[in-house]
């Protein structure tokens, strides 16, 4: 447990500029600072950061928060996780407390890891010992010489070779006061009880690396061909190894990466060996595996453009697409490069050079989903049924990408290809987006559609706008909540009292309630602690422990409101001064909930006096009619008089 007070000094320290900052490029624009998001792709910065309320937010995709959010979204951190990072970044002293359990648990896990490391850094300092010097270790460094491999990569990438011994390591490591059970946790002795065979015999070893640099694991190859055994054997799954989490290559690739702004993908060891080898620095392998989403946030941190690499035979590029969609829905770009027939990277480059390799890469790739298109669409051509098929299936891949721009490009390209109306394309490509949103995330999709109709502050007495019911009631209640956010604590005139914004917005709506589930929790909250006496700023809201309510808070408040100045000279309004603006601007707020809350009550009465059973239910209807009619007839006129103004 990390105590409350803790939190609050982290949230009063932390800077939200300096955290991003870290992370993302960030230029001064006025008060704020802007940025390229780094949550969705984009050639216009639209990632707003703002010191003064200590938050960020992008108008392109919407993410929003403070820098706890921002370390939790981007580094994936958990949330304790993340305040750890920042009292470490603020130098705060973190009060944090385990029960017994907890204690012993997260002491024995960090003693395990560290452990693991340890015996793992042991190993592999054995195994180049043992290639190197002594007689029988000679060969692995021959067969390492034999592929082409220079000194220097064999020592830059701590290749060795492991004794076709019972349990030379083993026997080693506990000499030198290692504990059997952590080596078979770190699955360098064999996991069988009692057992103290190595769990690497007579193989080349390559150590893998996490992206600090630490050997997670290994990946052992055979020297010779045989039936029996297979090819690699790498470490079982452990504490520290999780191959769906690895890229092998990636500690020394990252900083290449970055720099070329691509990551080319490869399947083995061997193959990002060879390229770094010839000076292309930026590959790493998925080790032979489908690319899982892990693997794919890391390389997101660092670069949003893949280029995946395939050896050129046709059976094993279709499978391999198959996972592909994953890096789509990322929002990432990936195109893809057969190699020539036979060939993978490692024998390639080392045939034609690192030169002609770059260039055949740079003619050859292409763009994922015109690839796939054009690889199926030749033997779709003369099936009916497999062209269907087909255009479904790239139809999906083009669903899952984020980007709306890019999703259209694709469409076109597509309806060319396949000679198909564009239209067509795109209602199915909304269809599936559609389709997706409803299955995986309802909630976001709801506040997507609030932020498109929140681009306009509908208002009331234009019917036009306000034909369907309920449709608009999201905007007006944000709209509240805002005022109750943002200026709860203010004070305002209403007529000769000064009372207090929240004060005179409960009064106002006395008995009426707020719909829109994340609004009406944030409400409902400010109602309670306005019972107690309580008047809580913005402050409060954004930092709060409630995930829900901290997200609608800084949602609503990453938009700056402002009083704009130009609206009134625009319409030759003489204002006074700026705070009775302020107070009608609330005022309008007010009183347009209200007025659509009445003409939405008086459309269910109408209904209901149609279907009215007797004459006493209709005579009660009538009553209620009549009294919401002139509720309404006053709502026009005030509103009349309240000018009014788009806030967004
Ligand atoms: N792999 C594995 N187990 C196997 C075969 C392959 O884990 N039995 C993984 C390894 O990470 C390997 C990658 O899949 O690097 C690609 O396989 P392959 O192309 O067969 O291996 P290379 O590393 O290219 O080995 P080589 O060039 O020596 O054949
Ligand atoms: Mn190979």
């Amino acid at each position: 447990m990390i105590s409350k007070e803790s939190i609050q000094k982290i949230n009063e320290e932390a800077r939200v500029e300096e955290v991003v900052g870290e992370f993302v490029t960030l230029k001064k624009r006025g008060s704020n600072l802007l940025g390229l998001c780094p949550f969705h792709n984009e050639k216009t910065p639209s990632f707003n950061v703002n010191p003064a309320r200590n938050i960020y937010k992008c108008f392109g995709c919407g993410k929003a928060g403070g820098p706890i959010q921002f370390l939790m979204e981007y580094q994936q951190m958990t949330y304790p996780d993340a305040l750890r990072y920042l009292a470490k970044k603020y130098n705060i002293e973190l009060d944090e407390t385990f029960d017994e359990g907890e204690q012993r648990e997260q002491q024995e896990k960090q003693n395990l890891t560290e452990s693991i490391f340890i015996s793992n850094a042991f190993a592999q300092k054995f195994f180049i010992d043992y290639m190197n010097n002594t007689e029988s270790g000679k060969i692995g460094l021959a067969y390492f010489k034999e592929r082409g491999f220079l000194n220097n990569t064999i020592e830059k990438f701590q290749l060795g070779f492991s004794p076709d011994a019972s349990d030379s390591l083993t026997k080693n490591a506990l000499k030198e006061g290692f504990q059997l059970d952590i080596l078979k946790k770190a699955g360098l002795t064999s996991p069988k009880e009692n057992s103290t065979y190595d769990f690497f015999r007579n193989r080349v070893m390559f150590p893998i690396h996490n992206m600090t640099g630490k050997v997670v694991g290994f990946g052992g190859r055979i020297m010779i061909k045989d039936e029996k055994a297979p090819k690699y054997v790498n470490t079982p799954e452990s504490e520290v190894y999780q191959k769906s989490k690895i890229l092998y290559g990636a500690y020394f690739a990252k900083n290449e990466i970055r720099k070329k702004d691509e990551c080319l993908m490869v399947e083995g060891y061997t193959d990002v060996i060879q390229l770094h080898q010839s000076g292309i620095e930026n590959a790493v392998a998925s080790s032979g595996t489908s690319l899982t989403i892990e693997q794919i946030r890391l390389i997101k941190r660092i670069t949003p453009n893949i280029t995946m690499l395939y050896d050129g035979d046709k059976a094993g590029v279709k499978a391999a697409l198959r996972g592909t969609d994953l890096i789509l829905e990322e929002g990432m770009n990936v195109r893809v490069v057969i190699l020539p027939e036979t060939e993978d990277p490692d024998s390639y480059v080392r045939k034609v050079g690192a030169d002609a390799f770059q260039q055949f890469i740079q003619q050859n790739k292409k763009d994922l989903i015109l690839f796939k298109t054009s690889l199926f669409a030749n033997e779709a051509k003369e099936d009916p049924i497999r062209k269907a098929e087909l255009i479904r299936d790239i139809i999906e891949s083009i669903g899952k990408i984020p980007d709306t721009i890019q999703r259209s490009v694709y469409v076109k390209e597509c309806s060319q290809l396949f000679a198909m109306s564009e239209q067509i394309l795109i209602t199915e490509v909304n269809k599936i987006r559609r389709k997706k949103a409803s299955e995986h995330d309802k909630e976001a999709q709801r506040s997507e559609e609030i932020k498109v109709k929140s681009d306009r502050v509908p208002d009331p007495l234009n019917h036009e706008q306000f034909n369907e019911t309920g449709s608009h009631l999201p905007v007006l209640e944000r709209e509240i909540i805002r005022i109750l956010i943002e200026f709860g604590s203010w004070t305002t005139y209403d007529e000769e009292t000064e009372i207090p914004v929240i004060q005179y917005v409960l009064d106002e709506l006395e008995g009426l309630d707020l719909e829109t589930p994340q609004y009406k929790v944030v409400y409902d909250l400010i109602k309670r602690q306005f019972a107690d006496g309580k008047i809580l700023d913005d402050k409060f809201f954004i930092a709060n422990d409630d995930p829900q309510i901290s997200s609608t808070a800084i949602d609503i408040l990453a938009k700056p409101y402002s009083l704009s100045e130009n609206w009134w000279t625009k319409y030759k309004v003489i204002v006074p001064d700026k705070k009775s603006m302020f107070a009608k601007d609330i005022h309008s707020a007010v009183i347009r909930f209200k007025q659509f809350k009445n003409i939405s009550e008086l459309k269910k009465i109408e209904s209901r006096i149609k279907d009215a059973k007797d004459d006493s239910e209709l005579l009660r209807l009538m009553k209620l009619h009549k009294l919401l009619m002139e509720q309404k007839k006053e709502f026009a006129r005030t509103v009349g008089n309240v000018i009014y103004r788009p806030t967004t």
